[in-house]
């Protein structure tokens, strides 16, 4: 975390007694998350915990039974996915419909058309597009995508698309990038490099990310958030969270 103090009062994300329920069914009852500018933020907590919901709640996919939302301190609880979207609320998953028969660069010059509000270009049209197409291979490269940039995404391995995800979406500049488990399904080397990318990022964007895998998530988020009982039991640097008692009993099991 890069930051001055000023930077560390500086909240970029914030619930305040956030409720949700799916019928009878109570998740939170007062969430109070807050997230500050820059830094890797990570949500854990045990299956169930409510950290997909939440998520969901964050893009708007879900509308919360109470409480408010906030990002950059403005209320976004009543905005619909794609207001937040525009707002800079961007998650992975949105945007995961890769598509197929495009190849990486065609689909990443596409999500800069369309960051810079144009209309979606012909395929023809695509070849003439010299800004975005450097500005596309630039974001390939930095993720070891390059050598596959002309390639048809369907011929890509698992893991590659995974990571054309998240350069897609970081393609749209989030102010907030969400990540619900990036490195689900990769291998633990893929999962690193993916991490390594994504820390990368931080200061330029805020991310948020649901991760099961303690290693990555001890060794790359900034702060940590531990959800359990429809609550945030715990928020804090790593070693924080880790020597902290409530969290041991309830989640790491030590
Ligand atoms: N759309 C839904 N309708 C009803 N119950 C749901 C729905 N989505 C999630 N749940 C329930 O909410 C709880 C939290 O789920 P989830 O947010 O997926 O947890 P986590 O991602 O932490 O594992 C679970 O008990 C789950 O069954
Ligand atoms: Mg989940």
């Amino acid at each position: 975390m890069v930051g001055s103090s000023r930077m560390n009062h500086d909240i970029v994300l914030q619930t305040r007694d956030l409720k949700m329920s799916f019928g009878g069914l109570k998740i939170f009852e007062h969430l109070n998350f807050s997230m500050r500018r820059g830094e890797c933020h990570a949500v854990i907590g045990p299956n169930g915990a409510g950290k997909s919901t939440f998520v969901n709640l964050v893009t708007g996919l879900l509308k919360p039974t109470g409480g408010q939302l906030l990002l950059d301190g403005r209320d976004v609880t009543a905005a619909t996915p794609q207001q937040r979207v525009r707002r800079g609320l961007v998650c992975t998953f949105q945007i995961n419909t890769l598509f197929p028969t495009l190849n990486p660069l065609e689909s990443v010059v596409l999500a800069l058309c369309q960051r810079e509000g144009q209309a979606r270009p012909s395929w023809r049209s695509v070849s003439r597009m010299t800004k975005q197409i450097d500005e596309a291979s630039a974001l390939l490269d930095r993720f070891g995508l390059l050598d596959v940039a002309l390639a048809p995404t369907h011929t890509l391995s698992y893991g590659e698309q995974r990571l054309l995800e998240v350069v897609l979406a970081f393609a749209m500049r989030p102010r907030v990038l969400l990540l619900d488990e990036p490195a689900a399904g990769l291998s633990t080397a893929q999962g690193v490099a993916l991490f390594d990318q994504l820390t990368s990022l931080a200061g330029e964007t805020t991310i948020l990310f649901i991760e099961h895998d303690m290693h990555l998530v001890f060794r790359y988020a900034d702060r940590v958030s531990v959800f359990a009982g429809g609550d945030v039991i715990a928020q804090g640097t790593p070693d924080e969270v880790r020597a902290n008692e409530r969290v041991r009993k309830a989640y790491l099991g030590s």
